[in-house]
């Protein structure tokens, strides 16, 4: 059976990005046959694999999306046998308009998902930062949704109204979403707030964050430049052996 995660969170820069690629190369190199859909008009998925551009210009999601192209055929390949990705660019940004008077305009992703024959292990999608129609979609279209957790002052403010959107959203088109875990990142060990907020989440959502916590590691925020999953920029990196972690405890503890 195929799992669709959602990496989403609209605070911008908490590590969704990172978490989507990096996640989704850790299954792959677990054999798991993976795909990432880059949701985002930034684009970051797409680029931090190096694909290149006159590729994502001539076919993307947004294509797809307005029915223009199979989801089939906006499928990139990677170095990763197991990992393909559909990318995304900047034809994105005006789509929430377009389908401003569509029918079932919440339920593009998961038509275009359900109708994809090609065997996928994982589907994981990564999502901008906001809880506009591209976070909807993405959310209306999984099975498990990951937040990426910055422990900063503002996470938890945050973090209620994105579980408020999930509420929303599981009682009026996705009944069958379900919390995956919530991933502390860029976790500073010397910094003292970084603990006092990571106990704080952890009082009042213990059991669902993740065990593993993803710290601050400067090679991990080189990768995208090389258009390199971690795993494959610098195995040995902690990013790495972190990324790869978060990767075993999903596929081991049958929570998703
Ligand atoms: N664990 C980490 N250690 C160091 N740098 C990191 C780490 N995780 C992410 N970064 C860097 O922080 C920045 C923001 O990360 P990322 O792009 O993954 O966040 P995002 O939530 O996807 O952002 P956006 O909301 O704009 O989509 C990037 O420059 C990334 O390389
Ligand atoms: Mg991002």
């Amino acid at each position: 059976m195929r799992k669709i995660i959602c990496i989403a969170n609209q605070k911008g820069g908490v590590g969704k990005t990172t978490t989507a690629i990096n996640l989704a190369a850790s299954l792959a190199a677990a054999e798991k046959k993976t795909l990432l859909i880059d949701c985002d008009s930034q684009g970051n998925a797409s680029s931090g694999m190096g694909i290149d551009k006159s590729i994502v210009n001539e076919k993307n999601l947004y294509h797809s999306l307005i029915g223009k192209v199979p989801l089939k055929e906006v499928i990139v390949g990677t170095q990763l046998p197991c990992l393909d990705v559909v990318p995304a660019n900047q034809d994105l940004i005006g789509i929430e308009v377009e389908f401003v008077n569509l029918e079932d305009r919440e339920k593009k992703l998961r038509n275009l998902l359900k109708n994809l024959d090609t065997p996928y292990d994982f589907i994981i999608l990564d999502c901008p930062p906001s809880l506009g129609f591209l976070t909807v979609n993405a959310l209306v279209a999984s099975d498990y949704l990951i937040i990426p957790l910055q422990c900063e002052y503002f996470a938890m403010e945050g973090l209620g109204y994105l579980l408020n959107t999930v509420k929303l959203v599981k009682s009026r088109l996705n009944p069958s979403l379900a919390l995956g875990g919530i991933l502390l990142t860029m976790f500073d060990t010397r910094n003292l707030l970084a603990h006092r907020v990571s106990e704080d989440v952890k009082n009042h959502l213990g059991n669902k964050v993740f065990k593993t916590v993803i710290h601050r590691n400067v090679r991990l925020s080189e990768s995208p430049s090389h258009g390199l999953p971690i795993i494959l920029y610098d195995i040995k990196s902690r990013g790495a052996v972190s990324y790869m972690e978060l990767a075993r405890e999903i596929l081991d503890n049958g929570r998703m």
